[in-house]
């Protein structure tokens, strides 16, 4: 999958930029809707002019007319394939205006590009076929354009030609759209009734509706005033400290929210550090004041601690800072959400480890029924809580776009796999402190004459996990070690009994027990954890949870044949039978490990063997005394 995308960067020009998206199919006439403005506007270079009008009467579907859906299909087919999640930007410019028009497939399963496209629009023509009204994708777009922010829509009521121009019809679907939108926070909804197809009120007022005195869709377009970001309070994520020399140090971001003017007091959100404004450095030059969307480099009065990642802020209204944050996310990988599994959290500009801790509900897009959930897939919306590996700042997505947006990344493959906007901050984690303890790791060591550690044993069921933890356990034990056993088949009788073997259960099987091995390794003890742990995230989750060296993974290694004919406790033959769903290596996968600690291939040695040759490669690691 690819990341997602962020649309171009703002031609430099001194005309104000509205940036949209448009919303609907090919059937609502959007491809043609999109043709006739750029077409209209004389956006369209001359010679594609003159390939269109031949293209249009080889290939067009309107007659001697010219067919303008021809000029944006093509990639639109291509997309329906499903090759990409890309959004087509396209750039159109008026005396007036400039214009990025983000142009995303109507169908649910473009959830994930309408989403993408919306993340930076300011606002969305929502499109509608006059002679259907609304219909279900209508709710649809209008819910992820109401999710994702925009407060500005206008109801493209098209094809109004094929209802005869019907001054009620019309009016009929704006109160429709009116009396759905009621559950949204739309600040305009713009009806205009129109024929892309024949150019009436696109760009040119129609002559065939006397009735209607509103605006055309370009006088709309060019006059709206979404509001702009400048009027919240300053934020300032920062990208990077710039530091030439010793006498310059300079934060550099896009200022996210407000104003800024040099002799003003900011504070750093998460430290609580404050300073003042001494200069503010463009690429321009220095400047007296700057406001959001503008490139700077700020410079402050006193030297503090400051670094990428962190949110510059106005101390009167300061940003939020918390680990756990209420949110809601649109699901854009073909792999499941899976709560528990640690992704890539990147917010403003941090970025840190994070993990979904809980669907609230998943969100039916089509009808808004909240429906119980313990994964998502591909398209899918939910309330879900979010837990972070530090505290970070940010703002409720509806206070700013910018520092309460987020994205999550897949750790293994780097792809972005859901957009994210901040509801509000968790207040269950700032309550509780972390305990200093007397006794501490060290004062543990000495006491056991030996270090702690992780023996992490993965691998197939019936791959021989268990027994060769047994003996390595035994002979650690002779050694005088201080160890524990935590075996799957035990664990889950007990702590984890309320798991089964659904994907979504087998990463919280994983999450537990490697939070009680990092407990037990905390205590002193060598920990043996014996279970199949078949995804690679979760695996690294565990050893990320203990400090370098102590996590020591062992990749029992055997073939899935050979587990079927040692089947010990009879399980492969179930599986096999159908009598058992969701089996490791049958109906589920394992992921074996890419560089384990300790690669044992069961078939090449004798389990007491294996068990040996490990004992004889941690000696010296588990720093026993003589
Ligand atoms: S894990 O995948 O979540 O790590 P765990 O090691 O706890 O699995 O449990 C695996 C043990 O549960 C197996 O050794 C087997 O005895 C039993 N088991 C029962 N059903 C299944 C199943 N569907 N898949 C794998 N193991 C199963």
């Amino acid at each position: 999958m690819n990341d997602m995308r962020l649309p171009p960067a703002q031609p430099g020009s001194a005309r104000s930029l509205l940036r949209l998206l448009t919303c609907g199919s090919v059937d609502d006439g959007k491809s043609t809707l999109i043709g006739r403005l750029l077409f209209d506007t004389d956006n369209i270079p001359d010679d594609q002019r003159a390939a269109l009008e031949r293209d249009s009467k080889k290939f067009g579907t309107d007659g001697a007319n010219i067919d303008f859906s021809l000029l944006v299909d093509g990639l639109e087919a291509e997309r329906e394939q499903g090759i990409t999640i890309d959004v087509a930007y396209r750039f159109m410019a008026t005396p007036r205006r400039k214009f990025i028009i983000a142009d995303t497939p109507g169908h649910e399963q473009y959830t994930r590009n309408m989403a993408t496209g919306a993340s930076t629009a300011q606002l969305a023509i929502l499109l509608v076929d006059a002679s259907q009204g609304l219909l279900t994708q209508t709710r649809r777009h209008a819910f992820i354009a109401d999710l994702l922010g925009i407060r500005h829509v206008v109801l493209a009521v098209n094809k109004i030609d094929l209802i005869g121009f019907d001054q009620a019809r019309f009016e009929a679907i704006a109160r429709d759209f009116a009396s759905l939108a009621e559950q949204f926070h739309f600040e305009t909804i713009a009806p205009i009734p129109l024929s892309a197809r024949h150019g009436d009120n696109v760009v040119h007022r129609s002559a065939r509706m006397g009735w209607y005195d509103g605006p055309t869709l370009l006088e709309h377009l060019e006059r709206i005033e979404p509001g702009i970001a400048a009027s919240g309070p300053f934020r300032l994520p920062v990208q990077w400290v710039n530091r030439p020399d010793a006498s310059f140090r300079g934060y550099a971001g896009t200022i996210a929210g407000g104003a800024i003017s040099t002799g003003d007091p900011v504070i750093v959100a998460a430290s609580g550090r404050t300073s003042r404004v001494a200069r503010i450095v463009t690429a321009d030059g220095d400047r007296a004041a700057a406001r959001a969307g503008d490139a700077v480099t700020l410079t402050l009065d006193d030297e503090i601690d400051i670094s990428r990642g962190d949110l510059l802020a106005a101390p009167e209204a300061r940003p939020e800072v918390a680990d756990q944050f209420a949110a809601d996310i649109v699901w854009m990988a073909e792999a499941p959400l899976l709560p528990g599994r640690p992704y890539v959290v990147r917010i403003g500009t941090a970025t840190v480890s994070g993990v979904v801790s809980k669907i609230k509900h998943k969100v039916n897009v089509n009808n808004f029924d909240h429906l119980a959930a313990d994964s998502l897939a591909l398209n899918e919306v939910a309330a879900v809580n979010m837990a972070l590996s530090v505290p970070v700042a940010f703002d409720p997505y509806t206070g700013n776009r910018r520092t309460g947006g987020f994205i999550l990344i897949d750790r293994l493959t780097n792809a972005t796999v859901a957009a994210g906007m901040v509801r509000h901050p968790l207040g269950r984690a700032t309550n509780i402190h972390r305990q200093a303890l007397t006794i501490d790791r060290a004062a543990r060591e000495a006491r056991n004459r030996h270090r702690p550690a992780i023996l992490w044993f993965t691998g197939l069921s019936g791959a021989g996990k268990s027994t060769i933890a047994n003996l390595v356990e035994a002979k650690l034990h002779l050694l005088g070690a201080h160890t524990y056993l935590l075996d799957g088949d035990n664990v889950r009788h007990g702590l984890n009994r309320d798991l089964g073997f659904t994907d979504a259960d087998r990463v919280e099987n994983i999450r537990r027990v490697a939070e009680v091995a990092k407990l037990f390794a905390d205590a002193g003890l060598i920990v043996l954890v014996s279970f199949i742990s078949p995804f690679r995230a979760e695996r690294r989750m565990a050893r990320e949870l203990v400090e370098p060296g102590l996590f020591h993974e062992v990749f029992v290694d055997t073939p899935i044949e050979i587990c079927r004919q040692r089947d010990p406790k009879g399980l492969y033959r179930k599986a096999d039978a159908g009598q058992i769903r969701n089996f490791t290596g049958i109906d589920s996968p394992y992921e074996p490990p890419e560089a384990p600690e300790f690669h044992l291939r069961t078939e090449t040695g004798t389990p007491e063997a294996l068990a040996d040759a490990m004992i004889a490669a941690l000696r010296d690691a588990l720093g026993f005394a003589e």
